[in-house]
């Protein structure tokens, strides 16, 4: 690429804490609340332990746990009695089998095992613990009834479904310390307010290191040399690689990288944010008017494996009936799929050179436009070496991977969706098509 696909680092910014506001619908699981940072103001707070995003609504099946690792951790989540999301370790207290392909029958988690029933109702008192209410037969009892699954604070907000995570899963909820508010993350406190766009959705799969990934999302440059065939913006493509003004602004709560256009009547290219640990969003043009936001959730999966939730927020094409005419939820997801296949390979060859030590400070070299990249990295390897999440659950070679074989389910690892998807937009146009051709013919 010549020097002038590269903006040039112009106004570097150091702000000040916003204050937040919230809108958030709390649960009624215990919480302690303590807001214990040390940090100055403008530096990003630190720390890869916390809330995530783990998941969305729409992925949960009815009665069926849902299954997914966290820093290599096996983790199940379903809805209980009182219809509350419950977050719990895999491991079921009696002889340690996984709940996956077990069920859940009225709000309990059954184990397929042997059949032992999990509940936070019944003889649990205590809503916070989830009690074994009986195993096998009700004789069991007195043993049932000391057996509490392991798990972490699990939350629903706007089809979201966040876990505060510290690798260390509890008995009891109400002993977990909370650090940082959930509303710290929310969307609604960055510039816009969800409940004003509509969205499409997409889980995306990746055998690559997690933080390879957000890095990728914070790259402006690649949007237009990588992506510039796919993205459907006739102002992102090779041709019209541009340079930009680029403005950071540092707080305790994210890093926000504006591009404005050199030519100063063209305003606001994009603004990206990262809200640490694993949140970036991407506006199209000022917060305030943008019609289209992006908020990629990333979750370490486990070792090389990582999965993304991207949603595209917008303010144009609300009313479903015309979104499903105009087939554009197939559209965007044939987008979707597309610009994540690709990104694959590069991402999975740099985690490889960097897991062999070859990209190193001597070994690249990084443009001014790199900025966020770089603040992005600084405090990655910060917070990697103050929490490391990675040693909490570390796996060997030793270590059979079954979970890693269960839990690639999203393209581009699994092209099943991908064709799915090509499938029904196909059938999709021949109906539109075959509609007013059949209209016509009975008419004449
Ligand atoms: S291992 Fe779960 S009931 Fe036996
Ligand atoms: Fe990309």
């Amino acid at each position: 690429m010549d020097d002038k696909g590269i903006a040039k680092l112009n106004d570097l910014k150091v702000g000040n804490e916003t204050s937040l506001d919230s809108n958030i619908n709390k649960s009624n699981t215990p919480e302690k609340l303590e807001n214990k940072s040390k940090e100055p103001p403008n530096q990003l707070r630190k720390g890869l332990l916390g809330w995530y995003v783990v998941g969305t609504i729409k992925n949960l099946e009815k009665n069926k746990p849902y299954s997914i690792t966290f820093y290599n951790e096996p983790l199940i989540i379903y809805r209980d009695k009182e219809n509350n999301l419950r977050c719990i370790k895999d491991l079921c207290p009696h002889r340690g089998a996984s709940f996956i392909g077990g069920e859940v029958k009225g709000g309990e988690l059954v184990c397929p095992y042997h059949g032992a029933k999990f509940s936070s109702d019944g003889k649990c008192t205590n809503l916070s613990r989830i009690t074994c209410n009986h195993i096998v037969d009700s004789n069991y009892d007195n043993y049932a009834s000391k057996i509490h699954l392991y798990q972490y604070i699990c939350r629903e907000i706007g089809d979201y479904i966040y876990i505060y995570y510290t690798g260390k899963a509890k008995t009891n909820l109400s002993d977990f310390d909370v650090k940082e508010p959930i509303e710290n993350s929310q969307p609604d406190s960055y510039g816009f307010k969800i409940n004003e766009y509509a969205y499409e959705e997409v889980l995306v799969d990746f055998k690559c290191d997690w933080a390879r990934i957000i890095e990728n999302h914070l790259d402006i440059l690649h949007l237009f040399w990588v992506h510039g065939e796919t993205i459907p913006d006739n102002q992102v493509n090779r041709k019209v690689i541009t340079s930009f003004n680029q403005e950071i602004t540092k707080e305790r709560n994210q890093i926000e990288s504006v591009y404005k256009y050199k030519d100063k009547d063209k305003g606001e290219f994009i603004r990206i944010k990262f809200i640490p640990p694993g949140r970036i969003l991407i506006y199209k043009g000022n917060p305030n008017e943008s019609r289209y936001i992006q908020v990629l959730d990333h979750i370490p999966l486990s070792n090389n494996q990582s999965r993304v939730v991207v949603r595209h927020y917008r303010k144009f094409m609300k009313n479903r009936f015309i979104t499903e005419l105009l087939m554009f939820r197939n559209l965007q997801h044939r987008v979707f799929y597309k610009v994540f296949s690709e990104d694959y390979m590069i991402l999975r060859t740099q985690t490889y050179n960097n897991q062999m030590g070859f990209i190193e400070k001597d070994n690249i070299k990084l443009l001014g436009e790199d900025k966020m990249v770089q603040y992005y990295w600084d405090w990655f390897k910060s917070s990697d070496s103050e929490d490391k999440p990675w040693d909490i659950h570390a796996t060997s070679s030793k270590t059979n991977t079954v979970y890693q074989d269960i839990s690639m389910r999203y393209p581009p690892e699994n092209m099943k969706l991908v064709k799915q998807n090509s499938r029904s937009l196909a059938i999709n146009i021949a109906m539109r098509l075959l509609f007013p051709i059949a209209f016509l013919l009975i008419i004449l």
